[in-house]
């Protein structure tokens, strides 16, 4: 609170901001328990940034003025799922931007996988600090030495994928759980460049449960992939629309790998203690994935989805990609109809691209029976915080097809001859 207090008084400017006194605190209570004086503090400090000239809006101004958004979601009223997982500090594109053609492409890419790599490195380094007693964050329901085991594995398998992209997997050795955890966390350090975000503003748990950071980073990493998936399907959209349609093949294939190499961050989730996650969620009402942008554009992109579902909690709980597809978004499955029907995409090049499609939407339905199976196991009959009926929802929406123009095949289908682009 002095520390805040002090910067108020002076001259300071963002920059010299006292970010580890605010985490301190908020980590200390966890966000739905700060104390209501120390939140008007921050309020005034959101005030002093705002009022500085234009001139002033440099990196750290908007730095600060995004920090101070997510700590003061709860104080303003506006908490949500994306100011939950602080997603504007993560800096990647969620969907609600336009997103410039270098994020389209490879330095995409790469920026989304260092991210990921650093997200899940950094869950495996609070895991292995509290099991050392190196750390007192989030000191509630501690897990036992089996699952920060298990979770060292299958968070550096989920990282993988990724680390392999980027060419670094020969630098996580094949060691013990927790000494390839430390590994990748030895390399997640290297991989920050000083325009990456910082990951340690973006972790403002509600509690002070333990498992809350797992939940946290779990789907953080997700919103990344998403925000990739979404990104190959425009670029597929846009090759089918265009004279070489069959360039929509390896995109496709790399947007179904994206996701289905993610499988093992589900395992790593599934760890999580039902009663932690019931513990912590108390204070989450309002933040769902249903908010979830990234999301639903691949839905959309996917194909427009039905009046029913548009007018439903589903769409209304992403009112900009709501517009979006009411604007006429286009879609994956009508400009490949419109590509066969061309006679634009015929021969091997229609045949590769439906099955990458088939592929793609049995990948997407299997995560969809996944994440079903785990909010089973963790809410039983609780309604979701997104205030849907919770579990029977997600049934009902795993059943939706993908695309209407090819079938969906189950995800082992396309892996003869599949490659990324
Ligand atoms: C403890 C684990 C989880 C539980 C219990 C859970 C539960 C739920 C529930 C009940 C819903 C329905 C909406 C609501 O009322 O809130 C939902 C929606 C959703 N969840 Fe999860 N979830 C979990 C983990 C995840 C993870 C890791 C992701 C990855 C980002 C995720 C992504 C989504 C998405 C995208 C939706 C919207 C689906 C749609 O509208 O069709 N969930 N979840």
């Amino acid at each position: 609170m002095r520390a805040v207090a002090h910067w108020l008084s002076g001259t300071a400017g963002p920059r010299s901001f006292p970010y580890s006194a605010v985490l301190d605190e908020f980590h200390r209570v966890g966000k739905h328990f700060v104390e209501k004086s120390f939140l008007a503090l921050l309020d005034e400090a959101r005030g002093k940034v705002a009022s500085r000239t234009p001139a002033d809006g440099d990196a750290s101004t908007r730095l600060l003025t995004d920090f101070l958004d997510v700590a003061l979601d709860k104080w303003d009223g506006r908490y949500d799922y994306r100011s939950y997982l602080a997603l504007r500090l993560l800096r990647f594109s969620d969907g609600a931007d336009d997103q410039s053609p270098a994020a389209r492409a490879a330095d995409g890419r790469r920026a989304r996988d260092r991210l990921l790599v650093r997200l899940i490195a950094d869950t495996l380094a609070f895991e292995l600090a509290a099991a050392a007693h190196t750390t007192g964050l989030l000191p509630q329901h501690r897990p036992g030495p089996a699952v920060v085991t298990k979770r060292c594995r299958l968070g550096v398998r989920a990282a993988a994928p990724a680390l392999a992209r980027l060419g670094l997997n020969k630098a996580v050795g094949a060691d013990d759980p927790a000494t390839a955890a430390a590994d990748l966390h030895a390399i997640a350090g290297d991989l920050a460049s000083p325009e990456d975000p910082s990951l340690r503003l973006s972790m403002l748990p509600v509690h002070v449960t333990h498992d809350e950071y797992l939940f946290i980073r779990v789907l953080q990493g997700y919103e990344c992939l998403f925000a990739g998936v979404a990104d190959e399907l425009r670029a597929v959209v846009t090759a089918l629309a265009g004279d070489a349609p069959g360039a929509a093949a390896d995109r496709l294939g790399y947007a179904g790998d994206l996701l289905r190499a993610a499988g093992p961050l589900f395992s790593l989730l599934a760890t999580m203690q039902p009663e932690s996650f019931r513990t912590f969620r108390q204070y989450t009402e309002g933040a769902s994935a249903i908010q979830s942008r990234s999301y639903k554009l691949v839905e959309s992109l996917c194909r427009t989805p039905d009046a029913d579902r548009l007018d439903s909690v589903a769409y209304r709980a992403v009112p900009e990609v709501r517009a979006q597809v009411q604007d006429g978004q286009p879609t994956v499955d009508e400009t490949y109809r419109s590509a066969v029907a061309d006679g634009r995409l015929a021969g091997p090049d229609h045949a590769l691209v439906a099955r990458r499609m088939a592929a793609f939407a049995g990948t997407l339905s299997q995560w969809r029976r996944t994440h079903h199976r785990l909010a089973v196991r963790m809410l039983g009959a609780r309604s979701g915080t997104g205030y849907t009926e919770g579990t029977p929802y997600l049934a009902a929406v795993s059943a939706a097809p993908v695309f209407t123009a090819v079938t969906t095949d189950p995800p082992a289908a396309d892996r003869s001859g599949r490659h990324c682009a």
